[in-house]
């Protein structure tokens, strides 16, 4: 087996390849990691040919659905998973064949109701069912003590105890345990009457994890994440950066129309010499009477250099092949002492 662990922050993505066959699964891949994870399988001559969550993710952005597209290969979920986009619904008992090796699924609901681990050989990915000193939470959305407890305890722990688990979260930096390890020193795991256990996770009190919302309505829909939104702009715009820009307004660059994308009260408060204000609500409807001849060149800016990326984007999707967007914002602009001019100017 051909095995790799992939880190981001307390999340952990794992590679798994057949060495006879050199194609391998993915699971639990994070958004801003997947250049990481196909550098990684061509490193190891591997290909990709399945993208598994091991269960509705409420604290990451899952990789699942754009790499699948990507690649043309399934997302593989369990079938109580809620998400439009996956390809291969997989069962208890069922098996994915990768290449000669064989991930057996074993569903163990009460972190969520579609929450699965993966057996392969002498490995348990365990998703946020049993994790390093601890299992995963119950209180978001489809979280179940009682499931929980029946999926550790008439499951996962009857599995022979010298069977290595691989969680989809370790925040504490640890390398490895077994089935063993985690029954014999797992606090949680050392109540095992039902009623003292739902009683322990019933009082754990964790704070929401970040981003809790809008992992959830993303992982659940397909639907694009805002850090999602502005890598894709990103990379379609080429940008110039701030000492570009004031060295071109010194000069009275005539060919360089600046656009202050910002709102009226932001853009009269200061704005870079000679910028037209036209703010991003405002740009697909007023775009023809404001900016009529196409094969100009189009700087847009705003307060940090987020919305002006998108706006730089919308004008090239629109037809206007030579915008860019400023590298930072008018914040930086301030900050590096660059002129600003109050009120009106066009
Ligand atoms: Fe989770």
């Amino acid at each position: 087996m051909i095995f790799e662990q992939i880190a981001t922050g307390g999340c952990q993505s794992y590679l798994v390849g057949c060495a006879d066959t050199c194609v391998a699964a993915l699971i639990d891949p994070e958004l801003s990691q997947i250049d990481h994870y196909l550098a990684l399988a061509a490193r190891d001559g591997l290909r990709i040919h399945y993208v598994i969550d091991t269960h509705t993710h409420a604290d990451h952005f899952s990789a699942t659905r754009q790499l699948a597209r990507q690649l043309g290969v399934p997302v593989v979920m369990h079938r109580a998973s809620p998400a439009p986009f996956v390809d291969m619904r997989v069962g208890d008992g069922e098996m994915i064949a990768v290449g000669k090796l064989r991930l057996q699924v074993l569903h163990t609901p009460g972190h969520t109701a579609d929450s699965m681990c993966l057996l392969v050989e002498d490995r348990l990915f365990t998703g946020d069912t049993l994790l390093f000193g601890a299992t995963g939470r119950t209180d978001l959305p489809t979280g179940d003590p009682n499931a929980l407890f029946d999926s550790l305890f008439d499951r996962v722990l009857k599995l022979d105890p010298g069977i290595g688990i691989f969680p989809a979260h370790d925040y504490k930096g640890r390398q490895a345990s077994t089935i063993g390890q985690e029954l014999a020193t797992n606090p949680r795991l050392q109540k095992r009457e039902r009623a003292a256990f739902v009683a322990t996770m019933n009082s754990l009190n964790l704070s929401m994890p970040t981003h809790v919302t809008e992992a959830l309505r993303t992982n659940m829909s397909g639907g694009k994440a805002v850090a999602q939104l502005l890598a894709e702009a990103a990379a379609a715009v080429p940008f110039m950066s701030l000492a570009e820009l004031k060295a071109r307004v010194d000069s009275a660059d005539a060919d360089l129309i600046v656009l202050d994308v910002r709102e009226r009260d932001a853009y009269e408060d200061g704005h870079i010499p000679g910028a037209r204000l036209l703010p991003r609500g405002q740009l697909e409807l007023r775009v023809n009477e404001e900016l009529p001849d196409p094969t100009r060149r189009i700087l847009a800016c705003c307060e940090l250099g987020q919305v002006s990326t998108l706006a730089a984007f919308t004008l090239r999707q629109m037809g206007f092949p030579y915008t860019v967007a400023l590298d930072g914002g008018m914040k930086a602009w301030r900050e590096a002492g660059y002129p600003v001019k109050p009120g009106r100017d066009a």
